[in-house]
């Protein structure tokens, strides 16, 4: 019985022990804001965050489209976001490649304020953050240099963009416009004649841009190579679609659809169909156009 007590009073003792540890704590551990004064542009002149970012090696498999800004993406196709430790472009990719809906990341320092709850954090801090993306992250759409809250200001720093070796430009074509889960639908072009230029299944290989511009220069180079004996000018590939189709969900192969004219998001209205008792759907659709001469249609 007696132990019982000297317990319940131990427990007493602790518990007055932690009632009132702020103070305390506040005098021993309140930090100084090492890097200049707490401000939103000491934090974006902070040579540590620029330094990580210039000096990120690129993970294999990704390309690097840009290299510390003060700007985070507003890309296509948002998937989330993690919470890093350090900044770690390495890390950020494994989980990018992990997610199937994820074709690229924007990886940066966030200031964020002190925290209410914690004792010792008297100076903003900065957030690491992941953030994954289906759409390309380009330094065009590097557009969110931040906001304020309740006179916080919160900015960015340090933002590196990568995207997928696989949806990336190719030489001569691009930048990319994700479609999400839609084709292009073409319309007949501003003479009433059709820009369609057939298509190729690829399903030999992981999904791959690359191999659909090819495909669209080669067929370019073959109706050059032969003309109709009618004088018309051979049509040429400027523009092509490339997605992955799925057959009751399951992947069938990326599909590559050429065409002798660039189309927009707006067209993009072909979600794919019902066969019997199959559903056809199509998934990481992606547009991109001749960089040199995009096939803009001239009225006759
Ligand atoms: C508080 O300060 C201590 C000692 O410097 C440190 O270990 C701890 O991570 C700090 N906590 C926060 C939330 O900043
Ligand atoms: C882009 O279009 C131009 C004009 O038709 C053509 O000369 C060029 O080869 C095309 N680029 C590619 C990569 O096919
Ligand atoms: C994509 O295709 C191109 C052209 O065929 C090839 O050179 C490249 O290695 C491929 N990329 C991947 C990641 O397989």
């Amino acid at each position: 019985m007696l132990f019982i007590i000297q317990a319940l009073s131990l427990a007493a003792l602790a518990a007055k022990v932690l009632a009132n540890p702020l103070p305390q704590q506040i005098h021993h551990f309140k930090r100084t804001c090492s890097t200049g004064p707490d401000t939103s542009s000491s934090f974006l002149a902070n040579p540590a965050y620029s330094a990580a970012a210039n000096n990120a090696a690129t993970p294999s498999g990704y390309i690097n489209t840009f290299t510390n800004l003060h700007a985070s993406n507003n890309a296509d196709g948002y998937q989330g976001y993690t919470i890093l430790s350090a900044y770690d472009v390495a890390s950020c990719a494994n989980s990018c490649t992990a997610r199937p809906s994820c074709q690229a990341f924007n990886v940066f320092f966030e200031r964020t304020p002190p925290s209410s709850n914690s004792y010792n954090s008297t100076c903003s801090t900065a957030t690491i953050k992941c953030v994954f993306w289906s759409g390309g992250v380009t330094a065009a759409n590097a557009v969110n240099t931040g906001s304020t809250q309740n006179g916080f200001e919160i900015v960015i720093a340090g933002s590196n963009g990568y995207i997928k070796s696989a949806i990336a430009a190719s030489p001569g074509y691009g930048p990319s416009t994700y479609l999400g889960n839609n084709a292009i639908s073409a319309p007949n072009d501003c003479n009433g004649k059709n820009t369609y230029m057939g298509f190729r299944i690829l399903n030999d290989a992981p999904f791959n841009a690359t191999r659909c511009a090819e495909a669209c220069s080669a067929q370019s180079a073959y109706n050059i190579a032969h003309p109709g004996s009618d004088g018309v000018k051979p049509l040429t590939c400027q523009f092509f679609n490339t997605y992955e189709t799925f057959k009751n969900g399951v992947n069938q192969g990326q599909w590559c659809v050429l065409y002798s004219q660039s189309w927009g998001k707006g067209v993009a209205t072909n979600t794919g169909y019902t066969y019997g008792k199959d559903v056809y759907t199509i998934g990481s659709s992606y547009a991109y156009a001749n960089a040199t001469d995009a096939g803009v249609c001239v009225k006759a």
